[in-house]
């Protein structure tokens, strides 16, 4: 019997996605690169499920039942390329290719339109969840051609995540709008977690608590209006012990991010398309700061912080609580506005609404707040700000937002993120910015030109005509 699907690159990721689709009843064929991850897989932890190993890529195309869908989950880049060349001689007109992993938009967007004129068909999927959700249930992001999304509709629904609102997996929309939304997903993920640790931060030294106590709080707060995946694992991590010392695990953790792009790209599509995102363009610059450790040890023996101790109030957990929901909500905001976008510039016909419900399982970034948010979401709305009672959502918690920056000033203590959201909200609720000075500049330094309040046209003037000297 030939095999439902295939699957290219054995990494944890791809093993247990293989292993999920296999335990929903379809026979998988696995290939991987280098032999001995095959192996191992096999050996290890394939028990029952009908997974059939191949060693030769021609073997495995062939085991794959017409028209073939072959999920790829290797590393973005050239191995997707690379992948791609080797399969496509083997492939005939009409069959699938996949490409399941964080690849940029870009990379998509071209290998969409290759693969297209070539007579195949392809699909740029987000997966969201890790390796646990790869295993029990990812949210999943495919974009490509709906043609192409049919084929594979069926396996893709039954291995997601489940919520009340159905299966986290829809057609995301054209070309490379999965892959798209994927990556604004990290962009969102990336500032939730930084404020997160800005709110960590003040905990641990603002109010000097111990990690079990701040443990205890992020409990909490998960089982109410915060209740999410990110703030679900802080309080498990900050409850771990290192093994070793004794210490609690994030005591002994170097304070140095990594990141593989996503939300650099987010950040970057983002000026590229002219929508504000300063809450991810900030986690992003925060955690290029955190890298340069050394430099941070020098400067911080030259400059010695003013922190003074405060007791830890029922008041100040309550304003920390409300200013990460405040966070949070403006993530989503600039994180949707960008989609939004981008699905009018690059007709990805994006389906906003859709977006939320598949990311209220099994990702990353799934959170209570997803519920509320969908509620407002329109293509009118999709920086979900027009609304009185989301407004009004939000003025409730200004006052503790504004408490946690005067405390984190007050002992000097970078809130990068927490501030973006705070700037980001009070910036568009402005409705006179000192832009009018900022055009004045340009007209005065480079005859730019400048719009006036009360008459249609463009003007310039002689800026030093007149002037004394
Ligand atoms: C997910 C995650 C995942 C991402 C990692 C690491 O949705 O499951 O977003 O896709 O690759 O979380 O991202 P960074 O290395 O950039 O932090």
């Amino acid at each position: 019997v030939k095999s439902s699907i295939g699957l290219i690159g054995l990494a944890v990721m791809g093993q247990n996605l293989a292993l999920n689709i296999a335990r929903k009843g379809y026979k998988v064929s696995v290939f991987n690169r280098t032999a001995q991850k095959t192996e191992e897989f096999v050996k290890n932890r394939v028990k029952g499920e009908e997974i059939e190993p191949h060693y030769d890529i021609k073997d495995f195309v062939e085991s794959l039942e017409r028209p073939r869908k072959i999920i790829l989950m290797v590393k973005a880049g050239k191995p997707v390329d690379d992948t791609i060349s080797q399969l496509l001689p083997y492939l005939e007109p009409g069959d699938l290719i996949i490409d399941g992993g964080n690849s940029h938009y870009l990379d998509t967007e071209r290998r969409f339109k290759d693969l297209t004129e070539k007579g195949f068909l392809f699909l740029g999927m987000g997966v969201s969840g890790g390796e646990y959700g790869a295993l029990h249930g990812p949210s999943l992001m495919p974009g490509g051609s709906k043609k192409a999304y049919s084929l594979v509709e069926d396996i893709l629904l039954k291995i997601a995540a489940k919520t009340e609102d159905g299966p986290c997996c829809t057609y995301v929309g054209e070309r490379s709008a999965g892959h798209f939304v994927k990556m604004v997903h990290n962009g969102i993920e990336y500032a939730i977690m930084q404020s997160i640790a800005e709110i960590y931060h003040i905990m641990r030294d603002v109010l000097d608590l111990p990690t079990d106590e701040m443990s205890d709080i992020f409990k909490e707060w998960n089982s109410g209006e915060l209740n999410s995946f990110l703030v679900e694992i802080t309080y498990k991590i900050l409850k771990r012990k290192d093994e070793e010392t004794g210490k609690p695990m994030v005591d002994v953790i170097l304070d140095r991010a990594e990141q593989k792009g996503t939300g650099k790209w987010t950040s970057q599509a983002a000026l590229d398309l002219g929508i504000p995102t300063p809450s991810i363009n900030l986690a992003v610059v925060e955690r290029i700061i955190s890298h340069f450790k050394e430099e941070r040890t020098k400067l911080s023996k030259l400059y010695n912080k003013r922190r003074s101790a405060l007791q830890k109030s029922e008041e100040f957990l309550k304003d920390l609580k409300d200013s990460l929901f405040f966070a949070m909500f403006m993530a989503f905001s600039q994180g949707m506005w960008l989609i939004s976008e981008a699905s009018k510039e690059f007709s990805y016909n994006v389906d906003l609404f859709e977006v939320l419900r598949i990311w209220k399982g099994g990702c990353i970034i799934r959170a209570k707040l997803i519920d509320t948010l969908r509620r407002y979401i329109s293509d009118e709305n999709a920086h979900l700000l027009e609304s009185e009672e989301v407004i009004s959502l939000l003025k409730e918690r200004i006052g503790s937002l504004k408490n946690v920056l005067k405390v984190s000033i007050e002992n000097e203590i970078p809130v990068p993120v927490l501030s973006s959201a705070y700037n980001y909200f009070m910036s568009l609720t402005e409705e006179r910015l000192p832009a009018n000075l900022i055009q004045a500049q340009r007209d005065f330094f480079g005859a730019h030109t400048f719009e006036r309040v009360d008459k249609e046209g463009v003007f310039h003037i002689n800026w030093e005509e007149g002037e004394i000297g």
